[in-house]
């Protein structure tokens, strides 16, 4: 856990009647050393009054886009946050934040901020059940926003059930966990990390290719994952940054688009000489038409007979010239037997890691926003990374990478 002293934390509170609680989350904060800037919604100042957060927090209670000194108060407070904690989070914020609604200075500081955020749920259990609330949690969950509760137990009006904001004490443990990831996210300054991300194109004809499910979103996310921590990345890739920002180049990317798996080996191979840490994601096909058509096949002529050779293997040829010091993961896509085939891909392509998925399990695997992984060491550890968002993934595979570089560097 990392301690709260000197942390700056914005704690939103909105309009629910656990934000009588807040209070003593202040309390609590402010008792570990950190640094409390209350930012409540109208709402909010229906069961709580500002003075009492005024009172105890670092700085006065802030409210409004438009009526603080600060002209821009929402990026201010977002950029200067280690973390944001919306406790009590009503269905209505939650719903703001989901949908990138910036209607007060609440969600704007959410949607202004890159620190990380913990938001803790409060509300009736109908409304905790609705599918509306429960997509927008989804859909948080996968963005990496980190959700603690709630708990079952009394609410107002005397129901029971599910929705009861959580222990003071698990809420302010998740924002000292929350500040661990945020605090790692240097870890991979300096290292410069090749990811390949996609399924390849084997040309049949200039209008037809084999190819494959991938959708690249398990290499994008390694990308961003490593480029988050401070590396410098290049992504040779088949494919666009999957999501709502396509192609738009990110800070800490160098993107190298390709086609085929000869094309995807050239750059790779060329990247990889100077790289500390190679991820080869890709779905690289392995049989490709001897000699793709010039002109378009037509219909008439019959079925094409396509004689089909292997592909050059990337990973192996990767793994047979892999300079000193560098750390080179494969991954295996599998529809049974997981762990024995990725055993033998690991051994047979010379790789440090295999990350291992079978296919076929449900929300894991081609398109999916979500992964479930085995990790494969070649010193004989052998990880589950049970499912999560394939950034979560890509985040507890560098996890080993970077205990691995620290422990060969203890060692030298
Ligand atoms: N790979 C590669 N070049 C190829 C085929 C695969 O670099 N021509 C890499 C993939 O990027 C992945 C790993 O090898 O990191 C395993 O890929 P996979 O398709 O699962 O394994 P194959 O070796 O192709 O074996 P098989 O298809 O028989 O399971």
């Amino acid at each position: 856990m990392t301690s709260l002293a000197g942390k700056r934390i914005v704690l939103g509170v909105s309009g629910g009647i656990a934000a009588y609680k807040a209070v003593e989350i202040c309390r609590r904060l402010m008792d570990e050393g950190a640094h409390v800037i209350p930012v409540l919604t109208k709402g909010a100042t229906r069961f709580v009054g500002r003075t009492t957060f005024d009172a105890l927090a670092s700085e006065r209670v802030q409210m409004s886009l438009f009526d603080e000194d600060d002209p821009i108060p929402h990026t201010t407070l977002g950029q200067t946050a280690d973390c944001v904690l919306v406790a009590p989070a009503t269905a209505r914020v939650i719903g703001a934040y989901a949908a990138g609604i910036s209607s007060d200075l609440l969600t704007a500081t959410l949607i202004a901020t890159r620190a990380p955020v913990v938001v803790c749920p409060a509300m009736h259990t109908e409304m905790w059940e609705h599918p509306a609330v429960a997509d927008n949690i989804a859909t948080l969950v996968e963005r990496g926003v980190h959700i603690v509760g709630p708990e079952s137990g009394r609410l107002a009006g005397g129901d029971e059930g599910a929705g009861r904001l959580s222990s003071l004490a698990d809420i302010v443990a998740a924002v000292s966990q929350a500040l661990v990831v945020g605090d790692q996210r240097s870890d991979m300054a300096g290292l410069s990390v090749v990811v390949t991300a996609g399924g390849t194109r084997e040309p049949i004809d200039p209008v037809r290719y084999i190819g494959n499910h991938s959708s690249g979103k398990q290499g994008y996310a390694f990308a961003e994952e490593a480029a988050g921590r401070g590396a410098s990345v290049t992504v040779v890739t088949t494919v666009d940054r999957p999501g709502p920002l396509g192609a738009t180049v990110v800070p800490g990317f160098t993107v190298v688009r390709v086609d085929t798996a000869e094309e995807m080996a050239a750059a790779t191979a060329a990247a990889a000489k100077e790289a500390d840490v190679v991820i080869m994601a890709a779905a690289v096909a392995d049989f490709r038409p001897v000699d793709p058509a010039g002109v378009k096949l037509k219909k008439r002529d019959g079925v094409p007979a396509i004689e089909l050779e292997p592909t050059p293997d990337i990973l192996a040829s990767l793994g047979a010239s892999k300079p000193e010091g560098q750390i080179l993961i494969g991954f295996a896509a599998e529809t049974c037997d997981v762990a024995d085939n990725a055993a033998a891909k690991l051994n047979g392509k010379g790789a440090d890691y295999i990350v291992a998925n079978d296919v076929t399990a449900e929300n894991a695997g081609f398109a999916h926003d979500t992964n479930e992984v085995l990790v494969l060491a070649s010193d004989g550890r052998v990880h589950s990374v049970g499912l999560r968002s394939k950034r979560q993934v890509a985040q507890a595979v560098l996890d080993l990478v970077v205990a691995d570089r620290d422990g060969r560097a203890n060692v030298r």
